[in-house]
């Protein structure tokens, strides 16, 4: 069984998207092992997105995951981190397919709802991260 960390952004969270959201994983059989609401920090915000500090929109970034409530989850399944991508579509919404999330959801640069970790490494990263 694999892990991995999911967010729900604060527009997914102040768009009402929450239930539609999850409901699309379980739906694909993935477990909810933890699941919290928060506002995170900068600091928390930063780390999370290490990779990225530095690029153009790193800012836009931070600003806009520390800007409200996000829902952080640890979900569980066969091959979860692949999966969850799957579901949640491309980063781009131009380039997000119809039947996924930010395909069907999503319509601005940065705001695309949910982030998923990328690959075991970054699943392990995360989850420490988030859940302590
Ligand atoms: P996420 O999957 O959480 O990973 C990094 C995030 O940075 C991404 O979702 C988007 O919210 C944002 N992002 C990635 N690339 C760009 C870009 N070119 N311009 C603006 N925001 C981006």
């Amino acid at each position: 069984m694999e892990r991995t960390l999911v967010l729900i952004k604060p527009d997914g969270v102040e768009r009402g998207l929450v239930g539609e959201i999850i409901k699309r994983y379980e739906m694909k059989g993935l477990k909810i092992k933890e699941l919290k609401s928060l506002v995170p920090t900068r600091e928390l915000a930063e780390k999370h997105y290490e990779e990225h500090r530095g690029k153009e929109f790193f800012e836009d970034l931070i600003n806009y995951l520390t800007s409200g409530m996000v829902i952080a989850m640890i979900l569980e399944g066969e091959n979860a981190i692949k999966c969850v991508r799957n579901i949640n579509g491309a980063t781009k919404y131009q380039d997000a397919l119809p039947g996924t999330i930010r395909g069907d959801f999503a319509y601005k640069d940065t705001y695309n709802l949910v982030h998923a970790s990328d690959c075991q490494a970054s699943a392990e990263r995360e989850i420490a991260l988030w859940f302590k």
